[in-house]
């Protein structure tokens, strides 16, 4: 893992396996189906990084010959927040290591001419001040959906929210922090930056396409 000064907010999950799945993700020869499975392994593995600091409490547990005291997870399940699409691709490989987890969703698309979010769907559980929140979306590329994303959950009671993504732009992490700096965004790269209609560079292309099929 590593964070840079540049970006605060910013962990860039380095471990090898990320790093190599990332790169097969990246090549536009990879097919929809397998290109579905890498997104999933990688949130998985990146799940366990991003979930590093969830609080812990003391509990009882039985083992065959005595009684001791384990750690578990505090508080009320960890919720997992996909942005419609494409940050559905990345919901079950987060719940193969998080079963428990409870699953919202955000409808946003961005408009192709102003590149700006426009929001279609909103369910989260009722009780979100109580709640850890993880915004899944594979792309952070103007950083738009991922500031709408993060306002309506606070809108709806949310206080801990981090974001995992598998591809960032510079400036969709500086837009992001400016808007939410409490909000920690884990990724699998920074890349270089935007090109003029907001995909990123050297980025994977268009990841809802990509993941559906519909390209
Ligand atoms: C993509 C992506 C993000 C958004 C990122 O979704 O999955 O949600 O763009 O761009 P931004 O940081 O500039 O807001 P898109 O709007 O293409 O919708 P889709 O998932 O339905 O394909
Ligand atoms: N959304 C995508 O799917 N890809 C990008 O490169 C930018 C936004």
């Amino acid at each position: 893992m590593g964070t840079t000064p540049t970006f605060p907010t910013l962990t860039v999950v380095r471990h090898p396996l990320v790093q190599h799945k990332l790169r097969l993700l990246r090549d536009r020869e990879t097919p929809t189906k397998i290109f579905k499975e890498l997104v999933d392994e990688i949130a998985m593995l990146m799940a366990y990084e991003a979930t590093a600091d969830l609080a812990l409490e003391d509990a009882a547990v039985d083992t065959p010959l005595e009684r001791t005291i384990g750690r578990r997870v505090a508080g009320k399940k960890l919720t997992l927040v996909p942005i419609l699409r494409a940050g559905l691709g990345m919901v079950e490989g987060v719940l193969r290591l998080v079963p428990s987890a409870r699953v919202g969703h955000i409808g946003l698309y961005r408009d192709h001419d102003t590149l700006e979010p426009v929001d279609y769907y909103f369910k989260v559980p009722g009780d979100a001040a109580e709640r850890d929140f993880v915004v899944l979306d594979p792309m952070l590329a103007t950083g738009g959906s991922a500031v709408s994303a993060v306002s309506s959950l606070k809108k709806a009671g949310a206080t801990r929210i981090r974001f995992l993504c598998l591809v960032a732009a510079p400036e969709g992490v500086r837009r992001l922090a400016d808007a939410h700096p409490d909000v920690g965004v884990f990724a699998a790269s920074l890349d270089r930056e935007l090109h003029a209609q907001g995909y990123i560079l050297p980025g994977l292309g268009d990841a809802g396409d990509r993941l559906f099929g519909t390209r």
